[in-house]
């Protein structure tokens, strides 16, 4: 059976795909976004974690137009979303699978990503940005996980060192920190494989 991770967020743009990246790259593990919404203009979420390092990018089950929540993208698109499509891929690899947006954005209108996550059952990484706002958010996105049973592995931070914020939010929750991704420039697969290495321990993944 394939061994999978989740990774989710407590929102967009926080660093989802970079975190995700850098773990199914130091894991030599392949990398799953089941749905990717916004095609136009910037690289998909599959096209960054090539760029980032990941050796097995596995097709997106559906790919819409609008850069929105899948359950609107799929409807101006006029496709059906069919929650019976969106099951992890088989691959010999560990797989890391990337959520859109945070654990309550629709899949479809009846269905969440935080329900198809319940439903896989797999370990699940949340990415908690370290700024202003976070502890509401993480501690929010915690209990919406705890409330489905979804299996919490820790989480992962991302931007400049806040230790009270982090502190805060772990010993609130009760949830482990795997580490803290900071802000890297340039952006690319060398300076992300090693600061995952630097900041991140392989082990608690495994
Ligand atoms: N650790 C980081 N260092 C530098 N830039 C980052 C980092 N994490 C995220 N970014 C940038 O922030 C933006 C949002 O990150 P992304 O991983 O796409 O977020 P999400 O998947 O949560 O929407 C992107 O432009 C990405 O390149
Ligand atoms: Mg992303």
């Amino acid at each position: 059976m394939t061994r999978t991770i989740v990774v989710t967020g407590t929102d967009t743009g926080i660093g989802k795909t970079v975190f995700a990246a850098g773990l199914a790259a130091a894991l030599g593990g392949a990398y799953w976004k089941p749905i990717q919404s916004g095609l136009d203009g910037a690289f998909s979420d599959s096209e960054v974690a090539r760029r980032l390092g990941v050796r097995q990018v596995l097709p997106e089950t559906y790919r819409l137009t609008e850069p929105l929540s899948p359950h609107r993208a799929a409807e101006l698109d006029g496709i059906e979303i069919d929650p019976a499509r969106l099951v992890p891929p088989q691959t010999d690899r560990t797989l890391v699978i990337e959520g859109a947006g945070g654990l309550l954005v629709p899949v479809t209108r009846s269905l969440l990503f935080a329900d198809l996550f319940a439903d896989w059952r797999a370990p699940a990484v949340l990415v908690a940005r370290t700024a202003l706002g976070t502890i509401n958010h993480s501690l929010l996105s915690v209990e919406a996980m705890r409330a489905r049973a979804i299996p919490i592995l820790g989480i992962a931070f991302v931007g400049a060192a806040n230790d009270d914020n982090e502190a805060t939010i772990c010993a609130l929750a009760g949830v482990r920190r795997l580490g803290r991704l900071p802000w890297l420039d340039p952006l690319d697969a060398a300076m992300l494989a090693s600061a995952f290495a630097s900041y991140f321990r392989v082990e608690d993944f495994q």
